[in-house]
């Protein structure tokens, strides 16, 4: 087993998952603003440490993806992020990323950048303690797209940034989001994202990145948020494994979802359903962001002194992810 291989599973492992808590400060604004509170680096940083130093730490969360600002900063008792994080047993991670802009020539659609002087910052966030990445790409479903040219160019960015991340010492999340918007129906859904998912492999492959040395986050295959079609859980868990089953190389460790707007209780319970009736050799497990944060982030924003009760919150949210993720969750389980 290769070192990226043995950081991966660590970070996935026994009924762990990722906090993805990587927001940037433009994301994180409206997220706190809409909650009542206003956007400074204290209070990011308050909410967020609030959720590092919680019980979930040790059980249910295996690694936490940061943004540039959090991994530079102290927590109140004067730790640096990466070490309260490490101190709980899960791995500091690092969005790399520099947001998702227009496409030239497709002006619809977006490309991830980042890649310039990419080798420098890796070094600099592995000195702070990072031993993961993120790079998200974004999708959209319409009927001409996601383009041909957003889905070559995304992938080839994946690749180059996954390529310089696994030189550096760090298992790379490769994070190709189809997002949820617009009217399509499940199968359009599960067509894109198998075309997406395969290209993304293709480059990879073309780019020598070690399968097992990264982390794939996907969307899980559901119809769009505004199409009125009805689809049950299990459905959704079909189409999911047969879309990853046909697209990713089995040398991958595991599979990350992305919670992608769904609510807090569709993301464990559509997690849950995948992991009942999971065929492959892929661990399947969470890299949420909304879908471990949201009730948090309400009652925080209510009771801003009170962090025991705000961490109860997020444990009990980290508990029914870690519950799905071993396909033990039940909705009775909800409610205690
Ligand atoms: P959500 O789970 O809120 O979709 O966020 C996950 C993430 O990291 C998106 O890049």
């Amino acid at each position: 087993m290769t070192e990226l291989n043995q950081i991966a599973k660590k970070i996935l492992e026994k009924g762990k998952g990722i906090l993805a808590a990587d927001e940037s400060t433009g994301t994180m604004t409206k997220r706190l603003e809409a909650v009542g509170v206003s956007s400074s680096p204290e209070n990011r940083l308050l909410f967020r440490e609030t959720l590092f130093s919680s019980e979930a730490m040790k059980s249910f969360i295996g690694g936490v993806i940061l943004y540039d600002e959090t991994i530079k900063q102290k927590s109140l008792t004067n730790k640096k992020i990466p070490e309260l994080i490490s101190g709980y047993g899960a791995i500091p991670g690092i969005k790399v990323d520099t947001g998702a802009k227009i496409l030239a020539n497709s002006p619809d659609e977006k490309i991830t950048e980042g890649l310039d002087g990419l080798r420098e910052r890796l070094k600099e966030y592995y000195k702070l303690g990072a031993r993961f990445t993120k790079w998200r790409a974004v999708y959209s479903i319409s009927e001409n797209y996601p383009s041909k040219l957003s889905i070559y160019s995304n992938a080839h960015a994946l690749a180059r940034y996954s390529a310089l991340v696994q030189e550096c010492g760090m298992v790379p999340i490769v994070e190709p989001e189809v997002l949820m918007d617009g009217n399509h129906s499940a199968e359009e859904c599960f067509n894109k994202t198998s075309e997406v998912i395969k290209k993304c492999f293709d480059e990879l492959n073309k780019h020598k990145v070690d399968p097992s040395g990264i982390i794939l986050k996907p969307n899980m295959i559901l119809p769009g948020s505004g199409s009125k079609k009805e689809i049950n859980t299990k459905t959704i868990a079909e189409l999911t494994l047969k879309c990853l089953k046909m697209s990713v190389p089995s040398e991958v460790p595991g599979v990350a979802f992305l919670s992608g707007g769904q609510s807090e209780f569709d993301a464990a319970k559509n997690l849950n359903s995948i992991n009942l009736i999971n065929d492959t050799n892929f661990i399947m497990t969470y890299s949420y962001g909304r879908a471990l944060q949201q009730s948090a982030l309400k009652f925080w924003a209510k009771n801003i002194q009170n962090v025991k009760g705000t961490q109860e919150v997020f444990n009990q949210r980290a508990k029914m992810c870690s519950l799905a993720s071993r396909g033990k969750w039940s909705e009775d389980l909800e409610k205690i």
